[in-house]
């Protein structure tokens, strides 16, 4: 028998969440960012939840391929443009749009030989400082590119830095539109908290740009949960109790002997450890439920197994259900935002860091 532990995929629950992101912004179009292998779910497991976006937008080339195999004929944006000259070659066969940034990228689209003009999305820095063109150079830019022949379309696009907290996007908004204010070309500005916390920036891009949103994490949690902006789970990460343990007062539990018991207490030992991608710094105290019941993770996280506090679940035992994110059979969510945030980081690390040895489900009635 395999190891108990799977990690399930919900297409449903993404294409629900797609639709969140369209009714906030009703009348602009919607890139799905799926990088990341679909920020670690499958690019072909979301597909089908995520047809009805206007296109994808990714990084990989290879990833590019796998979309137009899929039978993608829509657009496609390669979010930070060619890496090499050569990449130019495929944009034109692959019709694939692409983002420029920087200078070399509009020297190798000059030297392209490119019986199609290619659609550009031309970057600017607006103070994230990683990738795009100044303000002061953005406009030479555009010219430099309107220039080419082999340039089509350019669109207009800038990534915000801080959407998701106190900072807010004004600054960055304010710069974008002074630059660009009487350049034609659509505008792209919004990544998943622009579009669910800035109603400004979402009437101001022709294309949306949701990634983690489209998966079911919030943006900006703790401030808001993935259930205040009404997302769905698009991974369930469970495993099953593999062992218990009844422990007396003063016995401790794992590896450093970190949990000691105040008193006696029963525990559960869960096939799932940071080899599968769980993280190792989460401390004692995190959730996580069992049974659909919500109890903690107790002592260190080691390479294959947990350990899980079974105080408040008496009726579990071996084989009992273990939801370590996601929904549970029952029906409960332990939302992904949660437990990261308990080890000290956010839902897109976990969901990227699935481990290639958990099995993968996809979940066909949702
Ligand atoms: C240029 C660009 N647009 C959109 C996104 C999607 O962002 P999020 O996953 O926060 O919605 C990303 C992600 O990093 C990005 O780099």
């Amino acid at each position: 028998m395999p190891r108990p532990i799977s990690a399930t995929i919900h297409p449903a629950a993404v294409q629900h969440n797609l639709n969140r992101s369209r009714q906030a912004a009703p009348d602009a179009k919607v890139w799905a960012v799926v990088k990341a292998n679909a920020y670690g779910h499958g690019i072909e497991r979301v597909f089908e939840g995520l047809r009805s976006a206007d296109g994808f937008a990714l990084l990989d080339l290879d990833e590019a391929q796998r979309i137009r195999a899929l039978g993608w004929r829509g657009p496609v944006l390669l979010l930070e443009g060619a890496f090499e000259p050569r990449d130019l070659e495929l944009c034109s066969r692959l019709d694939l749009w692409h983002t420029v940034h920087c200078d070399e990228q509009i020297d190798w689209l000059a030297a392209c030989k490119t019986h199609v003009a290619h659609r550009v999305f031309l970057k600017m820095n607006s103070g994230m400082n990683r990738l795009g063109f100044t303000p002061a150079r953005y406009r030479s830019a555009w010219a430099r590119l309107n220039a080419l022949p082999q340039v089509d379309e350019i669109s207009l696009m800038t990534h915000f830095s801080d959407a998701d907290g106190g900072q807010g996007i004004a600054a960055q908004m304010a710069c974008f539109a002074e630059v660009t204010r009487d350049l034609p070309g659509e505008r792209s500005v919004s990544n998943s908290a622009a579009t669910l916390r800035h109603p400004d920036a979402v009437a101001a891009s022709d294309w949306i740009r949701p990634g983690i949103s489209l998966y079911g994490s919030a943006p900006d949690h703790p401030e808001h949960t993935s259930a205040d902006w009404g997302l769905l789970p698009g991974m369930t990460l469970s495993s099953e109790i593999i062992a218990t343990q009844a422990i007396t007062t003063g016995s401790s539990v794992g590896y450093g002997s970190k949990f000691v018991a105040e008193q006696p207490m029963r525990i559960g030992v869960v096939a799932c450890g940071y080899a599968d991608g769980y993280p190792r710094v989460a401390p004692t105290g995190t959730p996580v439920l069992v049974e659909g019941v919500r109890t903690r993770l107790i002592g260190r996280v080691s390479m294959d197994m947990v350990t899980v506090d079974l105080t408040h679940v008496p009726h579990a035992g071996m084989g009992s259900e273990v939801t370590l994110w996601g929904r549970a059979s029952q029906g409960a969510v332990l939302g992904i935002d949660e437990v990261a945030h308990a080890a000290g980081t956010l839902g897109y690390e976990l969901m990227c860091a699935l481990a290639q040895r958990v099995p993968v489900h996809l979940q066909v009635t949702d």
